[in-house]
């Protein structure tokens, strides 16, 4: 349904722009990308992309969306974001994810130019992030905040059509119309946004970014208090500002929405904690594992177990369940069944282990908690 309504609004124009056996991960800089916010600056676009386009677009001539370099800002004594560097390309759909506090909204509205870091430098947009750059960098963004900061006396269309004299936007008329029916409020277009609910708010504000086209989009927490269906819109609209190839840097608690729409995220904790692919982090996080469960126990399960290929190790996790540690699941799957038949076992069954984005995200944070207790 979005997609559709975003090819209505964009046009067919030229693109503008288990068992935890847990391997450590230390933290991870120098890599990541990122956005910012900014209530609704001028937009602009990137290029193409997808979860197999990494090494591609990695790889790529193309200049970073975003790069951030050593970004640290302070608020008095308090320090928001630390040291934070990581690069975002050009097409991405970059997730930030972290726990409240961590430091995503100040990113945001760092590189949206809403504040000064106190420290490091960043490009965005193709462009250094320096005070006299502020105008150029908020034509070629947009951002949507974590509170929607409507005029609430006005009309959903006045509020639109504020934004779209501020950004001096050509047919703002258009503009609104086809940002509104992109975001399915266009029937509630002549309703004063105070009598909204907080998720039609929401969704006004998405409108509201989406009206200078963006090259580079920064979305924080879009879907925090949308019901499922207006999420699941939200989702597909992503999706269809991502195959026009807009840069997407987008925050959010809910990490099935990140593994679903994200090439790559980062999670933040002040400090960067690690970034790459959901997959990827799922590697280095956790050891792949095998769970048997026989019907019942095994004499001796060190035997069955010892000298198998693949298999680097086990422990019992039940009266007749095993977890083992291995190197490569499609290898040691079937010489464990064999060895498993040769030891005259019933087996009930042999699974590999998944974890989620989920899990890499506790893991980090519980580490994160634990440090800070000793
Ligand atoms: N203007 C400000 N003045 C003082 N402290 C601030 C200011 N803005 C943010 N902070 C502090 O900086 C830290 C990071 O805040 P930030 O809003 O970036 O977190 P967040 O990751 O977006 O959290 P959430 O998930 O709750 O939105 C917090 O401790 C917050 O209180
Ligand atoms: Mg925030």
């Amino acid at each position: 349904m979005f997609s559709i309504l975003i090819s209505i609004f964009f046009g067919k124009g030229p693109r503008r722009g288990v068992h935890g056996m847990h391997r450590g991960v230390g933290p991870a800089r120098d890599e990541a990308r990122h956005v910012n916010s900014n209530d609704g600056a001028p937009g602009l676009t990137g290029i193409g992309r997808r979860h197999g386009d990494e090494a591609g677009r990695q790889a790529s001539a193309d200049p970073p969306a975003i790069e951030v370099r050593h970004l640290t800002k302070d608020f008095g004594g308090r320090t928001a974001v630390a040291d934070v560097s990581f690069s975002v390309a050009r097409g991405e759909v970059f997730g930030f994810l972290g726990p409240n506090g961590a430091g995503k909204t100040t990113t945001v509205r760092t590189l949206g130019t809403l504040v000064a870091p106190t420290s490091g430098s960043a490009t965005v947009a193709g462009i250094p992030l320096t005070p006299e750059n502020g105008v150029e960098i908020r034509r070629r963004i947009s951002i949507m905040p974590e509170s929607p900061g409507l005029y609430l006396r006005l009309s959903v269309t006045e509020n639109l059509a504020c934004f779209a004299d501020l950004y001096e936007a050509l047919d703002p008329g258009d503009r609104i119309d086809r940002a509104l029916r992109a975001v399915n409020l266009a029937d509630r277009a002549n309703d004063a946004c105070g009598t909204l609910s907080k998720g039609l708010r929401q969704r006004v504000a998405l409108a509201r970014a989406l009206l200078s086209d963006p090259q580079v989009l920064f979305l924080d927490e879009p879907t925090s208090g949308l019901d499922p269906a207006a999420a699941r819109d939200v989702h597909e609209l992503i999706d269809a500002l991502r195959r026009r190839g807009v840069t997407i840097f987008l925050t959010t608690h809910r990490l099935e929405e990140a593994e679903r729409l994200c090439d790559r995220v980062a999670i933040m904790n002040t400090t960067l904690r690690t970034i790459g692919r959901p997959d990827e982090l799922r590697d280095q996080l956790f050891a792949r594992t095998l769970t048997v469960q026989t019907l019942a126990p095994l004499p001796d399960p060190g035997r069955v177990f010892a000298g198998l290929p693949a298999v680097d190790g086990w422990h019992q996790d039940g009266p007749a369940v095993y977890v083992l540690a291995v190197s490569d699941s499609t290898a040691a799957a079937p010489a464990v069944t064999r060895a498993l038949v040769a030891a005259g076992a019933d087996v009930l069954s042999i699974s590999e282990s998944h974890h989620s984005l989920e899990d890499v995200y506790l893991e980090l944070i519980d580490q994160d908690q634990e440090a800070s207790r000793r």
